[in-house]
């Protein structure tokens, strides 16, 4: 009884450790968070450059600009090679070029530009986010 007992406890300490360490692990990789909350950030910038109808050209471009370097980050941080998903991430860096060159200088050239770069954002979170 009392063997089996400390088995058990044995197992249940296991348990708890793994758990633990898991949560550790996670905890010291924020980078792939940190990568998505920057786009996010320019994302955002760039969204309320549109609402409130103030394109300034310079401004937009380094939004642009910012985006297009943070998403090669995509790949190396979130460290897997799945196809489907670095197939997204190099649409995006593509298409993020595409915006960049395009150097949208009003609203209205934001708007297109900015376009085919959201859908990738959201076609990847359709597939990949949890
Ligand atoms: C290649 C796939 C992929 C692309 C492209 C992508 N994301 Fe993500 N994104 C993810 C995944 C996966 C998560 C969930 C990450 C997690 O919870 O650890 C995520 C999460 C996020 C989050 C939430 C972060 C948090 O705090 O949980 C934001 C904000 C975000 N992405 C913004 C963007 C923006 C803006 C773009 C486009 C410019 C974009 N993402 C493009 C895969 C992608």
């Amino acid at each position: 009884m009392r063997v089996a007992l400390l088995i058990l406890l044995g197992l249940v300490i296991g348990v708890i450790g793994t758990a633990n360490v898991m949560s550790a692990l996670n905890a010291r990789n924020p980078m792939p968070k940190a990568v998505m909350t920057t786009m996010g950030y320019h994302m955002g910038a760039l969204d309320h450059a549109l609402k409130s109808k103030q394109c300034a050209a310079a401004s937009i471009q380094q939004h642009l600009a910012r985006l297009q370097s943070t998403a090669t980050d995509i790949v190396p941080v979130f460290g897997t090679h799945e196809k489907g998903f670095t197939d997204e991430a190099t649409q995006l860096q593509n298409r993020l070029q595409l915006a960049v060159q395009a150097a949208p200088a009003d609203c209205a050239a934001l708007a297109v530009a900015l376009k085919p770069v959201g859908d990738t954002c959201k076609s990847c979170h359709q597939k990949y986010r949890s």
